[in-house]
């Protein structure tokens, strides 16, 4: 390319991604910008791998597909590859990404912990590597990690649950099942945590009761009750166990922690199986705003999800992305949180909300997040 192509473009993409920066810096405004930006600069330089686990959750379909189109409309070149949630498939993905020369790779792991080799690799071949919504563990080569607020993800679930029992005011008991997310997620973990530094106060106050005795000993235990890879039957079974097991004698469950919308999902079926209707359902969480999970939501057998706009998240890396090939520094809000075992990873975290039946309307349909017709409104 010859200089003043190059500095032409570098402009041009620095110019956008300060506008980017800017018009995405209030995290409530539901993203408008599609990316379809005719400021759009065309580049040789710009060649992004995005590594992403699996089609078989609705939430990374959205993410890939929707980051990829953004960066493509800035004139990058994307390989945008799934992984069916096997890490080795992921592993020799990365490999490709680098051998065909992707200088930005942004990545939503597996497993946080089995990717320093080939992130070695690409850290010798100069590529910069964005840690997508899961914290890469125990590598030095992670540049940065956008995600939401995965903390306060599991803090919404926990004071959404002491709020629908009256728990601050001393209610209870009630009958309460937990579940963790998948062990070798790394947000899982926040997830919990954020859960169970409302929750377990009850446990121990006697409030919440756990008949099947699946409540870890301390928040750092939570890999005890995970769900490995996030799967909606092995939710299921794992409820159909639990009913089966400590239930039998007619007592009721009122309340279940479940950290995403695809656990969510098999644990409903599963109450559902069990004869449990909208009008004695137990208070179930979740979180994405899975199109599945927002009809289980308005028929009344899920009671909530906390609700991550990935069209933010796209918007962020976007411009994580177009910072770093303009040589400028990505901006990120948070510098203290996200240790990887390593090192501290710069992070930028996007604030999560929560949405009911009465807002999935408000929120997000009017968004553009999903479609009426999507959830059967
Ligand atoms: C994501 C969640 C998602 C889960 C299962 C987590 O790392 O943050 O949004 O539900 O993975 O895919």
């Amino acid at each position: 390319m010859k200089r003043r192509n190059k500095l032409a473009l570098v402009a041009g993409i620095s110019a956008m991604a300060l506008s980017l920066a800017a018009c995405s810096s209030d995290d409530e405004t539901p993203a408008t910008d599609t990316g379809t930006d005719d400021t759009a600069v065309a580049t040789e330089d710009c060649n992004v791998g995005i590594a992403m686990p699996t089609r078989s959750l609705e939430r990374w379909i959205n993410d890939g597909e929707g980051l990829k189109s953004r960066l493509e409309a800035d004139g990058c070149t994307v390989d945008l590859q799934y992984a069916d949630n096997e890490t080795d498939q992921q592993i020799s993905q990365l490999q490709n990404m680098i051998a065909n020369g992707s200088n930005v790779l942004v990545i939503a792991a597996i497993d946080g912990t089995t990717l320093g080799p080939v992130l070695e690799t690409a850290g010798d071949a100069g590529a910069t590597v964005i840690a997508y919504d899961r914290l890469i563990l125990e590598s030095p080569n992670v540049d940065y990690y956008a995600t939401f607020d995965n903390y306060s993800v599991g803090t919404l679930q926990g004071e959404f649950i002491e709020a629908e029992l009256g728990l601050a005011d001393g209610e209870g008991p009630y009958n309460f099942e937990p579940f963790a997310g998948s062990p070798d997620d790394n947000n899982a973990r926040f997830f919990f945590a954020g859960a169970w530094d409302v929750l377990s106060q009850y446990v121990d106050s006697g409030q919440l009761v756990v008949p099947s005795g699946k409540a870890p000993a301390t928040v750092d235990d939570w890999q005890s009750i995970g769900i490995l890879g996030w799967g909606s039957d092995d939710a299921q079974a794992e409820m159909d166990n639990r009913l089966a097991s400590f239930y039998a004698g007619g007592e009721k469950v009122d309340v279940v922690l479940s950290p995403n919308d695809s656990l969510a999902q098999g644990i409903s079926q599963s109450l559902q199986l069990a004869g449990y209707t909208a009008d004695d359902f137990p208070i179930l969480t979740g979180q994405d705003g899975d199109k599945a999970s927002v009809a289980n939501i308005l028929n009344g057998v899920q009671s909530m999800t906390v609700w991550k706009d990935t069209r933010l998240l796209g918007e962020r890396v976007e411009a994580m992305v177009l910072s770093i090939l303009a040589g400028e520094e990505p901006e990120v809000n948070d510098t203290t949180t996200y240790d990887n075992g390593i090192k501290v990873v710069p992070s930028y975290l996007i604030t999560p909300e929560v949405v009911t039946a009465d807002t999935v309307e408000s929120k997000l349909i009017d968004s553009g997040f999903l479609k009426a017709e999507d959830v059967g409104l």
